[in-house]
């Protein structure tokens, strides 16, 4: 039932890499998990193994209702996926013009996904505000928002922590209390690094849902079309490991029927 994005006022921040991992294991641990990719890039497939021959998807294809059992694909990780699919420039702002006028093209068959209360929903989305993230705002139980341990980001830690950047309103205000902040990149080595951890912890305090290592081996596995959870010797892995925890600690959910445990021990992440 519970619907997940994975947002950030900033692009290049590590939105699609986190929620192809939380997504994986989410799914891991049992979960019946749909990846939905609402980025007109279209990448949230390259992450979790599709072909990219496959150019079909679930956004490109709206407003088509009742569509998105077509565009589900299934992965080798247990999990589903709706690609947004491949689109012309031209189509990406016609669909974002159909979002605005109409967002229930979107959010009706979101709601339909959800009806089954042992569902989750983890969406990608493109950086800052869009069409596409505002006709689900109305659904979201928990908005993971992304930054990098950078100056770039410090300067968007406030707009995070009183809600600012996902817009203005009152449905803005309401997501906002539900809004949770990932720091990607983390290098303890490095000052600058280390200062924005310590600043986002003191805005944020238990908003802060989860820290993640910088660390070569991210871009190394998609390389290699494999999760970063897969690598066992990867600093990250047991970042996002935890973050998926604190994933599922923030929503209602009845438990699992059998956890694929060996799924985890096969990517040397402790349960
Ligand atoms: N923890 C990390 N350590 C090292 N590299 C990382 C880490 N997280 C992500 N990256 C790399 O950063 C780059 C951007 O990641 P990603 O594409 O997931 O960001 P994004 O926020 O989805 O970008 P966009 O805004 O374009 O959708 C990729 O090359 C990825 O491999
Ligand atoms: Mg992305």
């Amino acid at each position: 039932m519970p619907l997940v994005a994975f947002v950030s006022p900033k692009g290049g921040v590590g939105k699609t890499t986190i929620a192809a991992n939380v997504a994986a294991l989410l799914a891991a641990r049992g979960h019946d998990v749909i990846g939905l990719d609402l980025d007109p890039q279209n990448a949230l497939r390259m992450h979790l193994g599709l072909s990219i021959r496959d150019e079909d998807g679930f956004a490109s294809g709206l407003p088509r209702s009742g569509a998105w059992h077509a565009s589900l694909r299934h992965t080798s990780y247990g999990l589903g996926i709706l690609p947004h699919g491949s689109m012309e420039p031209r189509q990406a702002l016609d669909l974002s013009r159909l979002l605005m006028d109409h967002p229930e093209v979107l959010a009706d068959p979101v709601r339909e996904m959800l009806t089954d209360p042992r569902r989750i929903v983890v969406v990608d989305t493109p950086p800052g505000p869009s069409p596409a993230l505002s006709a689900l705002l109305p659904l979201l139980d928990l908005a993971v928002v992304v930054l990098l341990a950078d100056g770039g980001s410090a300067s968007l830690i406030p707009q995070v922590a009183d809600g600012r950047f996902l817009g203005r309103g009152t449905m803005a205000a309401r997501v906002a209390e539900r809004a949770a902040m990932v720091l990607n990149q983390v290098d303890l080595d490095q000052p600058l690094s280390a200062a924005v951890l310590d600043m986002a912890h003191d805005a944020l305090g238990p908003r802060l849902l989860g820290v993640v290592a910088r660390d070569p081996a991210v871009a190394e596995a998609l390389a290699d079309r494999r999760l970063p959870v897969e690598v066992a010797a990867d600093r990250a892995a047991e970042d996002l490991s935890m973050l998926a925890e604190a994933v599922l600690g923030r929503l209602s959910l009845p438990r699992p029927n059998g956890a694929t445990q060996s799924v985890l021990h096969q990517w040397g992440l402790r349960r």
